[in-house]
């Protein structure tokens, strides 16, 4: 009996012992892939400078950016778990603390279409995979808002993760939250639609802005990335969105206030851009049951 209790001892020892090296293993991982050096030069955008372009920056900043950075992008405390990871979305002004007198246009660039610091890092959570796609103009305005933004003093905390949040990193407890690892850095542009009642510019105003982080790739459901979020609903034909018009649609996207999605963003859209996604919308295979990703 004595011998099996023993025999059972190291067993138990040798599992745990196991168990602690993965742990080491996958939260180094974690760390390597948050320190990797991308070195990137990405192409010059060109910056307007007549007030009209900089004032239509200041809009595509509204939809775009203070859903994290906070209003006047002075920056928030996006995601502070003492167990897991610190990670602010930094202050874009160039007040004290801001990063905006450090960025040369290029790091602009590079931090909004590439998800890379101008240091090389990949950015956590920011979501560039989407800018990306932005259009050359478009890109344009929102750099040249945020280089004449009020400056505002807010300083930010350095990044920080612990073990156990590098390990859950690597396992992808979180899910895919480094962008520069996904996006293909040297592929051609894609090509931009212009701007009108169209489903294809519905489709650019919803892949820009990631609808489908939240309502799945098909839109047909999905998950939030935030593990306290209710799914994000279905947004095809054969959901509820079937019995709605577009009327329905547009109001209630500017009214409609939720603690889990950016109505207010999305108000800041004009009605030609909220009927163009609402043409996308309706244009997409209706999917009946909620397919929720997990
Ligand atoms: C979903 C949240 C989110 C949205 C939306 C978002 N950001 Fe960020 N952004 C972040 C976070 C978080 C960081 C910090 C990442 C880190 O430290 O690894 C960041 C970092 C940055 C940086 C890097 C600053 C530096 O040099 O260290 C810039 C520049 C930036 N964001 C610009 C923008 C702009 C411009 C927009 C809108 C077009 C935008 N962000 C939208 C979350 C977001
Ligand atoms: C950060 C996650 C997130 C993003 C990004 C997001 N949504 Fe949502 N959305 C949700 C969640 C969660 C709900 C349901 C909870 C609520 O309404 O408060 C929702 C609800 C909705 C509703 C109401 C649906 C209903 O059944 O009442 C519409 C319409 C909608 N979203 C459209 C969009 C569109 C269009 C986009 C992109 C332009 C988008 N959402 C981006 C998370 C998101």
């Amino acid at each position: 009996m004595k011998k099996i209790i023993r025999w059972i001892g190291i067993g138990a020892g040798g599992l745990l012992a196991l168990l602690v090296l993965v742990a080491i293993g996958l939260s180094w991982r974690g760390n390597v892939r948050l320190n990797r050096i991308y070195n990137i030069t990405p192409e010059a955008v060109i910056l307007p400078t007549d007030a009209a372009d900089i004032q239509e920056g200041e809009r595509l900043v509204a939809i775009y950016c203070t859903n994290c950075h906070g209003d006047g992008v002075s920056g928030t405390d996006f995601f502070n778990d003492p167990t897991l990871a610190v990670i602010d979305a930094p202050n874009l002004t160039s007040g004290e603390g801001g990063v905006g007198a450090q960025l040369s246009d290029v790091d602009w660039v590079r931090a909004i279409r590439h998800g890379v610091d101008p240091a090389g890092r990949p950015l956590f959570i920011m979501p560039s995979r989407n800018f990306y796609l932005l259009s050359d103009e478009d890109l344009g305005e929102i750099i040249a808002y945020l280089k004449t933004a009020p400056p505002v003093d807010h300083s930010a905390n350095d990044r920080s993760t612990t073990f156990l949040g590098r390990t859950l990193l690597t396992l992808g407890l979180f899910g895919d939250l480094i962008d520069a690892e996904r996006i293909n850095h040297t592929a051609p542009r894609p090509a931009v639609p212009t701007p009108g009642v169209t489903v294809e510019y519905g489709q650019y105003l919803a892949v820009t802005f990631g609808c489908q982080t939240c309502h799945g790739p098909q839109l047909a459901g999905g998950k939030d990335p935030d593990p306290e979020a209710p799914p994000g609903p279905n947004l095809t034909p054969g959901g509820k969105l079937g019995a709605w018009d577009e009327h329905t649609f547009i109001n209630t996207i500017r009214t409609r206030k939720s603690k889990w999605m950016a109505f207010e963003a999305l108000n800041h859209m004009t009605d030609t851009e909220l009927q163009a996604l609402w043409r996308y919308l309706q244009s997409l295979p209706a999917v009946t049951a909620d397919q929720v990703q997990e």
